[in-house]
């Protein structure tokens, strides 16, 4: 097995040879150059020490160094020189150079402890960077690890999410579907707001939210007696109470889904109206933000469109006559004048031709 590498540039020939030996009989591997040009081109990172004459005739020991130091090699270099003056020590020390030696080599013991100890260097140097190297790449590697685990979770969260208004739009639509008059009605609201809500250009986030609050707007009927929603005729009061009371009963079996209070607020507040007509606190305009707006628009032209027991249903420009009749008091003005633009669209015709 090889020794330690090093290179020895000196522009004296017999100087190098000498040095060479000595190094090779104390069992380095050594390559020998003649000049700071061909040091530059010669060193890697594969040697261990290099030893550098001062005096060479093209870039003189100090220069060779300047540039090993641009370069960022970090090899520890000696100088041997001739002229053993201190300011060329201190230069060479100051230049960053391990250690300093003078020609020629008397004795051989300093010599080679000189040259171990600045082996010693670069193999602490080396085993230093690996360890640094090898931390860095852990770190990385960790990191993605984490990013994949994260991007999971996100992906489970967010299909937990929506398992969970599937869930309760499902029973919802399950009992739409026990009525004729009120089938389809959750789905139909569903669409309606989403066209309404990508005609005004809304966030992908609230595009989310106002789709699952649709889903899930009327999920307090789910108590109330479905004699009272079918009744044909005028509800009692106590009837017309309870059915009244849904948004808040909605509300209230959202609580405890932390994921949804965004749209816990808009079941809430769908049947609240702008002007404070609108039920179950009588909120008015500034308290009810634009998605309840939107739900509140589409909810209303399904009910009209929708056959009733008690009635029968309007054509969607009735509906829409309705609906402008009462903007700016019970809906808002701008989302009516876009659902009015829709509504000869052929996606409003298959909502409304599958309500029959
Ligand atoms: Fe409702």
């Amino acid at each position: 097995m090889l020794g330690p590498r090093i290179l020895i540039a000196d522009d004296d020939k017999l100087v190098c040879t000498t040095i060479e030996r000595i190094l090779k009989m104390f069992g380095y591997e050594v390559v020998a150059v003649y000049s700071g040009t061909e040091a530059l081109k010669t060193i890697d990172e594969s040697f261990d020490v290099i030893i550098l004459d001062i005096n060479m005739p093209d870039i003189n020991g100090f220069q060779t160094l300047e540039f090993l130091n641009e370069k960022e090699i970090d090899i520890p270099v000696l100088f041997l020189t001739g002229g053993g003056s201190m300011d060329y020590a201190v230069k060479a020390l100051n230049l960053g150079a391990y250690d300093f030696m003078t020609k020629p080599v008397d004795d051989l013991d300093i010599f080679n402890s000189k040259i171990k100890r600045a082996v010693e260097k670069r193999t602490f140097v080396r085993q230093q960077k690996a360890y640094q190297d090898n931390l860095e790449r852990e770190v990385q590697e960790k990191t993605a690890e984490l990013a994949v685990k994260n991007q999971l979770l996100e992906k489970y969260s967010h299909e937990l999410e929506n398992a969970t208004i599937q869930i309760m739009s499902s029973f919802q639509a399950f009992l739409e579907k026990k009525d004729e008059y009120t089938a389809g009605h959750t789905k139909r609201v569903t669409e309606y707001s989403i066209m309404i809500g990508k005609q005004l250009g809304i966030s992908k986030q609230d595009l989310v939210v106002l789709e699952r609050a649709a889903l899930i707007h009327d999920i307090g009927k789910l108590v109330n007696e479905r004699d009272h929603i079918q009744k044909a005729g005028k509800l009692t009061e106590k009837e017309w109470k309870e059915i009244k009371e849904h948004p808040e009963v909605g509300s209230n079996i959202l609580e405890p889904l932390v994921f949804l209070q965004r749209e816990r607020q808009i079941v809430k507040n769908h049947h609240e109206r702008l002007d404070g007509s609108g039920y179950p606190q009588g909120k008015c305009s500034e308290e009810l933000d634009l998605l309840t707006r939107i739900i509140a628009v589409a909810d209303s032209f399904d009910a009209m469109t929708s056959r009733r027991n008690y009635r029968p249903n309007f054509s969607k420009y009735q509906a829409l006559d309705e609906l402008k009749r009462c903007s700016g008091t019970l809906f808002d003005k701008n989302l009516v004048e876009i659902f009015a633009k829709m509504i000869d669209t052929e996606n409003i015709n298959s909502i409304i031709d599958n309500n029959f």
